[in-house]
């Protein structure tokens, strides 16, 4: 809460200047007014022409949504398209040698990939997974470093109807192996190693480890991208290099004509349960919403150099690197590295030297940035810049302010955009040629995005109130089901509370006077570690998987950085460790859950007690845990506890 106070009690706002508003797409609040009035008189038209407008279809569609089996909402759905024929093919006929890619490597090294370029490149290697048998609504893992060859296997999966799922270079073999199986996947597509920070990191060898010792039969090819001369271990009739695959393929590649509604991709994310979630989008819909986000948020103009630095494991590397920006005919950065290699600079120097207008990047970076050098960005030119964008977690203001300050000169508005793998599009921000903007808010919803935040009952709360973010109408990027399991699906998104009616985002939030939405945080056991969401549920499955661990809860804690950290608090089977013990075993148990999911989800902070704070009736008391993780008094009521006396020990920390 007291976040919360300090965030409504900003009063700096920062209104466009008259000349960005002048240039803009959608220029001043009357313009922004305008168009949410046509979204809430007309809603099915407002989409159904954007939708036309938008999109290159092969047949037309004659019906915007399909609502008669709420919540399984069905988007212009007789029309028919092709995701990868919208990004590509449809520019080649304006400008081919427009740049789509500006790639840089880790070390420097910079690639310029044209749209033609991209084509060719995408049209053969689609036809070299269609040479090994992958086709239509078939799955495919892939499992790459940030690279041309990424943003190429996402586009020909598209181009022949395959689905997609993109699985982040920084999960572990077992985090791997689970969305193999839950997705059926057919084939893999990874790189021998991945670099990063100038050090290589293997991946062929940790889909080795995920595909090793059964369970993932359906997988019958991998396909290695060589981005390094490190070698990797090769299983005939398995194993084919990319560079081989496409050797000899013809360089035209006929779309595979999908319907509005075939699945694009999948993408897992945490949830509040110890599985992660296969969130499936469909083509049209999300296109729609990642393309027309794209133009209205970022005011995308033919000339800019955008960059996003995601990557492509995360659903923004998805709708703002590999579908968005190429949808749009635009020409856009893709980096391989870190912020900070081989300095803290390199953001900047990228920026003074691609000459980059649109910069979007999350918090965390920001934090860390500042943290490591707040004076850098002075040292370089960054005057090319007209636009800021932050992305994935709450920012505070102060990283608000310097980020409009040093970074932007106090000249470019900065848009900090709320939404979710399952929004599948930007939902909350500042379209930056009308609302004035508030350092800490989202601000408002585009138009045609029904938010508000209702109490337990689903009414709307007044200003100031905190409650639930929900989405009242479904809208074409929505999430359509989540794979294997549409009861959870319904459950987790469209709860009976609502009546089945609203979208419930998992986050709670806050309207100032004046309408402006303030993202609080999570409503379930979802962690946000550097604008990562991890599931508490996956972190305690993952530790009591060791044979050390009985038990294990976690919860989060916050971070200056990271903006929360991993806290678990485990019993051990055997007796409570001490001194040496404690910390050899809490190392232990850290490198393990990088080992079992990654490096992202290790804790911060483990502390052993010999039991758990539990109720009578046995539940863990997570919020008592989450005071103790804060460093906090215990001015909860504890008297239920059926043991009382292990908060004492779950107060000591491992030193
Ligand atoms: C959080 C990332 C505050 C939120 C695109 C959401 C944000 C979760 C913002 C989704 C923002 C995202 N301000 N919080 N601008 N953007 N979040 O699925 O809690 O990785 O529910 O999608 O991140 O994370 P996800």
């Amino acid at each position: 809460m007291s976040t919360l106070e300090s965030i409504l009690k900003e009063t700096r706002s920062f209104a466009p200047s008259d000349d960005f508003r002048h240039k803009a797409t959608v220029s001043g609040m009357e313009a922004y007014n305008a168009l949410c009035e046509q979204a809430d008189d007309h809603y099915l038209s407002f989409w159904g022409d954007l939708a036309r407008e938008l999109i290159t279809w092969k047949k037309p569609f004659s019906r915007v949504l399909d609502d008669s089996n709420a919540p399984f909402f069905k988007w212009f759905d007789d029309g028919v398209l092709n995701v990868s024929y919208n990004c590509l093919d449809r520019h080649l006929a304006l400008d081919g040698n427009k740049i789509a890619l500006i790639f840089e490597a880790d070390d420097g090294e910079v690639t310029r990939v044209t749209y033609a370029e991209l084509h060719r490149r995408v049209c053969q290697f689609a036809n070299g997974l269609k040479s090994l048998g992958v086709g239509k609504g078939e799955r495919v893992v892939i499992y790459m470093p940030m690279s041309i060859e990424a943003i190429v296997a996402m586009q020909a999966c598209a181009r022949i109807g395959a689905i997609h799922s993109v699985v982040f270079g920084g999960f572990s073999a077992g985090a791997v192996k689970d969305r193999i199986q839950d997705a059926g996947a057919c084939a893999v597509i990874t790189a021998n190693e991945s670099v990063r920070g100038g050090k290589s990191v293997p991946l062929k060898a940790t889909v080795d480890e995920a595909l090793a010792n059964g369970g993932c039969e359906t997988v019958t090819h991998v396909v290695v991208y060589q981005r390094t001369n490190g070698g990797a271990e090769w299983t005939e009739g398995r194993d084919v290099w990319w560079h081989k695959l496409v050797e000899g393929q013809a360089e035209t590649c006929e779309p595979e004509w999908m319907n509005a509604e075939d699945p694009l991709f999948i993408l897992y994310t945490s949830g509040s349960t110890g599985k992660p979630k296969g969130i499936q989008h469909s083509s049209a819909g999300y296109l729609l919403g990642a393309a027309n986000s794209f133009r209205w948020v970022f005011d995308y103009k033919p000339n800019d150099v955008f960059w996003c630095t995601a990557d492509v494991g995360w659903i923004t590397g998805h709708s703002y690197i590999c579908y968005g920006p190429l949808a749009n005919g635009a020409t856009q950065i893709v980096f391989e590295g870190v912020p900070t290699y081989p300095d803290a600079g390199r953001f900047w120097k990228m920026i003074e030297k691609h000459k980059v207008t649109i910069f979007y990047t999350a918090p965390t970076a920001i934090r860390s940035l500042i943290k490591l050098g707040g004076d850098l960005p002075k040292q370089y030119d960054l005057s090319s810049l007209r636009l800021l964008g932050t992305v994935g977690e709450p920012i505070n203001p102060e990283a608000w302010m310097w980020y409009y300050e040093v970074v932007g000169g106090s000249r470019c508005p900065i848009v900090d955009t709320w939404w979710q793998t399952e929004t599948g599009s930007i939902q909350i921000s500042p379209l930056p040629g009308a609302v004035t903007t508030k350092p800490g808010s989202c601000t408002l919803p585009l138009p045609g995005v029904m938010a508000d935040i209702v109490d337990e009952s689903g009414a709307p709360v007044e200003p100031g109130r905190g409650g639930f973010l929900v989405i009242k109408k479904p809208f074409p990027s929505l999430v359509r089901t989540i794979w294997n399991d549409p009861e959870r699906f319904k459950k987790t998104y469209f709860p009976d509370e609502f009546n089945g009616q609203y979208y419930l985002a998992g986050d709670s939030a806050n309207r100032d006077e004046s309408g402006y939405f303030w993202i609080m945080g999570r409503i379930d056991d979802v962690l946000n570690v550097s604008g990562h969401r991890l599931g508490t549920m996956e972190i305690e499955s993952a530790l009591v998987a060791n044979p050390l661990v009985a038990e294990a809860a976690v919860v989060g804690k916050p971070h200056d950085i990271k903006g929360e950290a991993v806290v678990a608090f485990v019993v051990l089977k055997g007796a409570r460790p001490e001194g040496e013990d404690a910390k050899k075993i809490a190392s232990e148990l850290k490198n393990w859950v990088a080992h079992e999911i990654g490096k992202i989800a290790q804790p911060d902070d483990i502390r052993f007690g010999e039991n758990l704070p539990k109720t009578r009736s046995g539940k863990i008391m997570r919020r008592l845990l989450r005071s103790i993780a804060k460093g906090e008094e215990i001015t909860q009521d504890t008297s239920t506890l059926e043991n009382p006396q292990i908060l004492g020990q779950l107060q000591e920390p491992v030193r």
